[in-house]
């Protein structure tokens, strides 16, 4: 069976002049892991039904939490902060979610028995520590495979508040900390580097859990306090934004085209995109924003162009655009002049080494780049780049974005791609190929 898609084609002027994306990925999974320790039903609208999502929500099933999953709507049955079903040698598999793993350990930091928690080969490839180190000092006790998966988790009775410094900026280890705090009798101290506040808002406005917040120079101080019980909700789950980054990143670099993205989460600490692409000279425009329960959503309009400019980024907004940088250096590679990014080792934690496999999809499409010292890389763009090349990807380790990246590559620059494993993308955007197809996109 055919396990490649084909693209030889550029992309012409758009069929469809607006779009609309599946559900934010990190929304949908702390939706799904958050209602489980709620008491009643938790109702979400437009969950992403993704790979990543699913496994979730089949994890919470095996600790003993009824869903009913119709469409794009679900239903959670939560028990309670401590009403999750623990039983000996439970064996969950997160799949390819390092946010599913990460977070629910968290979960678990009570339980009486062993847990096993695996995944799918690149997964297994990806640090644990950094959620081992802390959960550990609320008293859990682990086994793991040298800090890796598949990894054992037994909890405590009674897990016990802590005082606990996050230095990487990883939105999934500060929530592994701030959901096990939940959990205890007192206040939690964290201390963290800045990085995705989702949970911090789905703390204060959807469970109605009281943290208090202070900035610190660079960090953040996050005090959250023990709970006895949290209430269901109801939520809808607003678009993401780095789905809807392969659109505005294919509207730029293809000619003459438009395009409208509708009810995308614009959350401050995810909009690095926007504001990198905006500082290269598009054009992007964000209409209809408003809040719902605490977070920002908005309408992207987006314009082709042929007159961006390099950057030189500064590394504070490397959190906020962590998971579009493939992105960022493909545009870059159409910028004339010299594009530098800086302290990027995050990159090459993520589902593959996505600094080097930036490094390496840009050679094979013919731009000049060069890994620096810092975990960085320099691009050399031309305005006029176009790809004359074939190319094939392959033992990328299903990364999704790797998939998603070539794609818009080869259909904004050209040359001729066979791409491998040709659904990965159904890890966290099953609607990519065919948003791709209704704007007249040709894949084989
Ligand atoms: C995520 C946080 C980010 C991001 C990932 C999703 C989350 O990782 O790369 O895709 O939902 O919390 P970090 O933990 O490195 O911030």
């Amino acid at each position: 069976m055919k396990n490649f898609i084909l693209i030889n084609q550029k992309i012409g002027e758009f069929k469809k002049k607006f779009i609309e994306v599946e559900g934010d990925k990190s929304l949908s999974i702390r939706f799904v892991l958050l209602s489980a320790l709620t008491k009643g039903k938790c109702t979400a609208s437009n969950i992403l039904k993704s790979e990543d999502v699913l496994n979730a929500i089949n994890c919470i099933n095996k600790l003993g939490i009824k869903t009913n999953l119709k469409k794009k709507k679900i239903e959670i049955f939560g028990k309670g902060l401590f009403g999750l079903k623990f039983k000996n040698n439970l064996n969950l598999d997160t799949g390819n979610s390092g946010t599913t793993a990460r977070l629910l350990c968290s979960l678990l930091i009570d339980s009486n028995y062993k847990i096993k928690i695996t995944g799918d080969q690149s997964l297994k490839k990806r640090d644990m520590k950094r959620i081992i180190e802390p959960l550990k000092k609320f008293g859990a006790t682990f086994k793991s495979n040298n800090g890796k998966l598949p990894l054992l988790i037994k909890g405590t009775k009674f897990p016990k508040p802590i005082k606990y410094t996050e230095n990487l900026g990883s939105a999934q280890c500060k929530s592994a900390v701030m959901i096990a705090a939940l959990k205890t009798k007192g206040e939690t101290k964290l201390k963290c580097l800045p990085s995705r506040n989702h949970t911090e808002i789905f703390f204060k406005k959807v469970l109605k859990v009281p943290i208090r917040i202070i900035k610190q120079k660079k960090y953040e101080i996050i005090n959250i306090k023990g709970q006895k019980k949290m209430k269901s909700f109801n939520y809808r789950i607003p678009g993401d934004i780095s789905s809807a980054s392969f659109f505005i990143v294919l509207t730029l670099l293809s000619k003459n085209n438009f395009l409208k993205i509708k009810n995308i989460n614009l959350n401050p600490s995810r909009t690095g995109i926007i504001k990198i692409l905006k500082m290269m000279g598009s054009e992007i425009k964000i209409l209809n924003l408003r809040y719902y329960k605490g977070e920002k959503i908005g309408d992207i309009i987006v314009r082709s162009s042929d007159n961006l400019r390099s950057i030189n980024l500064d590394s504070r907004y490397n959190s906020s655009a962590i998971d579009e940088f493939l992105l960022i250096f493909l545009v870059a590679s159409k910028c004339n002049g010299v594009s530098t990014f800086n302290n990027l080792s995050e990159l090459n934690k993520k589902e593959s080494k996505r600094l080097d496999w930036g490094i390496k999809i840009l050679s094979f499409m013919g731009v000049k780049v060069k890994k620096i010292k810092n975990s960085g890389i320099k691009i050399w763009g031309k305005k006029n780049f176009k790809i004359h090349k074939k190319i094939i990807i392959k033992n990328y380790l299903k990364d999704h974005r790797i998939l998603m990246v070539c794609a818009i590559a080869g259909l904004a620059l050209g040359g001729k791609w066979k791409i491998y494993d040709q659904n990965s993308y159904r890890t966290s955007f099953p609607s990519f190929r065919k948003i791709l197809k209704n704007l007249g996109a040709q894949i084989q």
